[in-house]
């Protein structure tokens, strides 16, 4: 039995003694604030809220008082200012045709790289849209062969192989414009323009082929697709605004 007010082991030590004094030094340890290696305390988290705080109500009073304006820092006229957005000069106006052949010009760009910026074709792979009767012919046979491609044969009787559908993405302004363009470009002269109206009948007529998906085929061309595009006929001699394609007071 041991009797712990007796000295145990060796003479000198009182282990139960010890055993307390360590414990009672470690609460107290625990008790402090927590020092780090090099003796400086961790940065209390009230002041780094605090910091937070005082930072975000600078920063709005600076804003408020309009110290700091992003305006400001930009010069006028620096940024080249884009045309019809927001900007007061207007292009001057031209005549439909014109303006939907200029916008045309551009969707084209989906169809130079098989039909040629000269509209020619090469003849052996692509077909010429220059005097081809299913651009100059009617609109809606057409507008279907951008929409959904054609696979022969084509309006020379010739299958030159499959044309695949160039509608993803088309608006109906970009449709109007790119068939208008063709039709009125490398030698060919229909002379109308094929308005955004029509070419959004045309868009829902396509959605609703019972083929929607595939290219349209000759015969489905001649068998449903033989009519001019729906919608009120646009002059071609109207003067327009080249952006927006409005109707434009000529000086
Ligand atoms: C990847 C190549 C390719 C692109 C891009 C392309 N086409 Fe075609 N296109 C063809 C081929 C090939 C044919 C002939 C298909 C056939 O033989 O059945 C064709 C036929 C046509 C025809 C019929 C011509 C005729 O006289 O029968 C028209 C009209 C036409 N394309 C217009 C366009 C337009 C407009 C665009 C751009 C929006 C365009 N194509 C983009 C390859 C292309």
């Amino acid at each position: 039995m041991i009797d712990p007010s007796k000295p145990d082991l060796e003479e000198s030590v009182n282990v139960t003694a010890a055993h307390d004094r360590v414990l009672r030094g470690a609460a107290a340890a625990a008790r402090e604030k927590q020092l780090l290696e090099n003796g400086a305390e961790p940065t209390s988290l009230w002041i780094v809220l605090l910091c937070v705080v005082v930072g975000l109500a600078a920063g709005t009073a600076v804003n408020r008082a309009g110290m700091f304006n992003y305006r400001s820092t930009v010069q006028d006229d620096y940024v080249r200012k884009i045309p019809g957005a927001g900007g007061d000069e207007k292009l001057p106006p031209m005549t439909a045709v014109d303006a939907y052949k200029k916008k045309g010009e551009k969707i084209f760009s989906k169809c130079v790289g098989c039909h040629g910026a000269d509209g020619k074709g090469d003849g052996a792979n692509y077909p010429p849209l220059a005097g081809s009767k299913f651009a100059e012919g009617e609109t809606e046979r057409f507008a279907m062969i951008i929409l959904n491609g054609l696979t022969g044969p084509t309006s020379s009787g010739k299958t030159f192989g499959v044309m695949p559908a160039q509608g993803a993405g088309m608006s109906p302004e970009d449709l109007a414009c790119v068939m208008s363009y063709v039709r009125n470009s490398f030698g060919n002269a229909v002379g109308d323009v094929v308005t955004p109206k029509m070419a959004a009948a045309a868009l829902e007529i396509s959605h609703n082929r019972p083929k929607a998906g595939n290219a349209v085929t000759a015969d489905e061309l001649n068998a449903d697709h033989l009519k001019m595009l729906p919608g009120d006929k646009l002059d071609p001699a109207m003067m327009v605004d080249p952006i927006t394609l409005e109707p434009a007071e000529a000086k």
